[in-house]
């Protein structure tokens, strides 16, 4: 049995997870920024890594009575050291990496992106090699996980990402941040067919995305008529990005069975990636192609430390043990050839 500490700063969560490798969530702890960051209506990244530094050790020490679990049980210590916001991940990073020199255990560093990846492994049987549709705040990428640490990128966006134009939308909208859950609430009271938005690139070639002029869309929309119905709006954007998307993932499930005949598994990870109708649209077009889509619980689909504790695990039983210098860093592809 291994037992593994993950801890995420990436963004504007502070989280601490254990998990073992019998696939048990031993603890999982979370603190949202989200309140630091509502007055200004997205992510301030000073305000984002003082939060992480208030709370990490806390967090740690909760996660460990959480799991009963005493330093000298754990294997080792995971944390994100890329990509995101750099002031947090080197609070978190440098933290797991003082905590493994202290306690003589290995320190495991994990991409961000890799944690969202390898997630659904934690909660299902999904061999490699699966299409991935990684859809959050700051990614939107379409890529084949054919193994730990071997990724190849079909397709990314060319401006802003999924979860990005969300928040961009629901501000427009004059809803809170975040945006993607705001616009899914009120898109229950909402007629979709009510706008006419566009499908960025839907029908083109390849895997790529674009959501810029979806966005300017709905700000025209406003421009033109301020008394829209916000509800109408934000389902319309709802299924316009869900067309899109869908429309992505279907070329890219193509060119994935292509190369492996006898996939099986579409996978959709990320925050977004809790939004249900976009699910909905995502099974449809996978069940059509023989594939079963698998989603994580929203818990492991926006940022998280037990995807990260996970992650670290899957790298670990494979031998990794990472030096205490290893680099944090602001951008890592995971894809190095479509970087
Ligand atoms: O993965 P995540 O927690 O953080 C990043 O790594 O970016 O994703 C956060 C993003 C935000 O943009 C948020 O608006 C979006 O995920 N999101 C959603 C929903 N829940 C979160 N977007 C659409 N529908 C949702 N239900
Ligand atoms: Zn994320």
């Amino acid at each position: 049995m291994t037992l593994v500490l993950g801890i995420e700063t990436s963004c504007d969560e502070t989280a601490a997870a254990l998990v073992d490798s019998n696939k048990t969530l031993r603890a999982q702890k979370l603190a949202s920024q989200i309140r630091a960051h509502a007055p200004y209506g997205g992510i301030v990244p000073e305000v984002a890594a003082r939060a992480h530094l208030a709370v990490l050790e806390d967090l740690v020490r909760d996660a460990l009575a959480e799991a009963k679990a005493d330093w000298q049980d754990i294997d080792a210590i995971a944390a994100t050291t890329g990509p995101g916001l750099i002031g947090g991940v080197i609070v978190g990073a440098t933290f797991a990496k003082a905590a493994a020199m202290a306690r003589g255990l290995p320190f495991v560093a994990v991409n961000h992106l890799e944690g969202h990846a390898l997630s659904p492994r934690l909660i299902a049987d999904v061999p490699f090699p699966y299409l991935l549709l990684l859809v959050s705040g700051g990614h939107c990428q379409l890529l084949i996980v054919e193994g730990v640490g071997q990724y190849t990128r079909l397709g990314t966006t060319l401006d802003d990402a999924v979860g990005e134009a969300f928040d961009k939308v629901a501000k427009l909208l004059g809803l809170p941040y975040p945006g993607g859950p705001a616009i899914e609430k009120l898109a229950r009271d909402g007629d979709a067919k009510a706008f006419d938005l566009p499908r960025p690139l839907k029908g083109r070639k390849g895997c790529d995305f674009s959501f810029a002029g979806l966005k300017t869309a709905v700000r025209n929309v406003l421009d033109k008529t301020p008394d829209a119905n916000a509800a109408d709006l934000a389902a319309a954007f709802q299924m316009a990005v869900a067309d899109t998307l869908a429309d992505r993932t279907q070329n890219a499930i193509d060119a994935f069975l292509n190369k492996y005949p006898h996939g099986k598994h579409l996978v959709v990870a990320g925050g977004v990636a809790a939004n249900n109708a976009l699910k909905e649209r995502l099974a449809r077009v996978a069940n059509k192609a023989g594939l079963d889509l698998v989603a994580p619980p929203v818990s492991l689909c926006t940022d998280n430390a037990a995807m990260i504790a996970w992650a670290g695990l899957e790298r670990f039983v494979l031998g990794a043990n990472d030096p205490l210098d290893f680099p944090c860093r602001p951008r890592w592809p995971l894809d190095p050839k479509a970087a």
